[in-house]
């Protein structure tokens, strides 16, 4: 029986800004996102039914899981597609701010559009991706890209220069329609610079990249959880200058240009935060290889 294995990578927001509250009820942003090695692992097989297999707890294994709701997507648009058993085995903390749901639910359609030969294209995919969450079209493509609207419209940007992160998400999680809605966008004088963080991944200008890092999303979750402002402060006096939240949060992570040195700072952390997580840029050539198709026998088949 033929199953596909996918890589699901998690994101990060090198700059997260607010531009306004739109009528629809989202915010208009514009938001640097760059995928990162740590990731999820999904199989995909036929089954009597659709159902989810998974060895976290914190994800519930019922339909209105994002990975779930992709798999149920598809079936209404491509009657080929057949009741499948989704496999998650989850390493992306669950309610991060690392769009670990919204990469397996983009996983999940990658790797039906190739198990089926459906030949969806980037944009169809990142369309139909949009109907289910804003993080999803970029989870689609990346690595490292623009978002603007809602989140959803997504431009490729330049590969980001290597960059190494440690990574700490506290025991709770928070709720992105809460954090949203405790901003007031109008009040907040000091963006961070969208263009700048362009400007210096254009020039590879690893430096520039990091120089120019921030979250306007901060000002509301360290308010509804001041927890999270205390380890952004416990981090940076680990010894890294830049340190950010990721997405509404809660999970901070420290950029490092040099490996090395994230490795020193990962062995520090790691004292204070048994749970902290080391990771790196992801390029185009892994992206490019996160589905494996296998048919009868288990035989590894070409995606081509
Ligand atoms: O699109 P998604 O389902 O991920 O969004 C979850 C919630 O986060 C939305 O219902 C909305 O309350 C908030 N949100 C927002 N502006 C965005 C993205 C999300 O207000 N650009």
């Amino acid at each position: 029986m033929k199953q596909a294995t996918v890589t699901a990578y998690a994101k990060i927001n090198l700059v997260l800004d607010v531009l306004r509250k739109r009528d629809d009820g989202y915010h208009e942003v514009a938001m640097v996102m760059q995928a990162i090695d740590l990731a999820d692992t999904i199989v995909l097989e036929e089954a009597q039914r659709n159902w989810l297999i998974t060895d976290n707890k914190h994800v519930p294994p019922n339909m209105n899981n994002l990975a779930m709701r992709a798999v149920t997507l598809m079936q209404q648009y491509f009657h080929q597609v057949p009741p499948l058993q989704v496999t998650l085995q989850k390493r992306i903390p669950v309610a991060a701010g690392l769009a670990g749901g919204s990469t397996d639910c983009a996983g999940v359609m990658l790797g039906i559009n190739q198990l089926y030969h459906l030949g969806l294209g980037l944009s169809d995919l990142e369309r139909l991706g949009a109907e289910l969450g804003s993080d999803i079209p970029f989870c689609m493509g990346g690595p490292t890209a623009l978002a603007t609207g809602r989140g959803e419209k997504i431009e490729p940007l330049p590969a980001c220069p290597d960059l190494f992160f440690v990574l700490v998400k506290p025991s709770f999680g928070v709720s992105t329609p809460k954090v949203y809605g405790n901003l007031r966008v109008a009040e907040l004088r000091e963006h961070p610079d969208v263009n700048r963080c362009i400007r210096g991944l254009e020039e590879k200008n690893a430096g520039q990249v990091l120089r120019s890092m921030g979250n306007l999303l901060e000002h509301s979750t360290f308010e509804l959880q001041p927890d999270v402002k205390k380890l952004k402060d416990s981090m940076i006096a680990c010894g890294c200058p830049h340190v950010l939240m990721s997405g509404s949060g809660p999970t901070v992570f420290a950029a490092f240009e040099e490996e090395a040195q994230a490795q020193q700072y990962y062995r520090t952390v790691s004292k204070q935060y048994p749970g902290a997580i080391f990771a790196r840029t992801v390029n185009q050539n892994l992206l490019e290889e996160r589905v494996a198709l296998y048919g009868t026998h288990g035989k590894e088949i070409s995606t081509n």
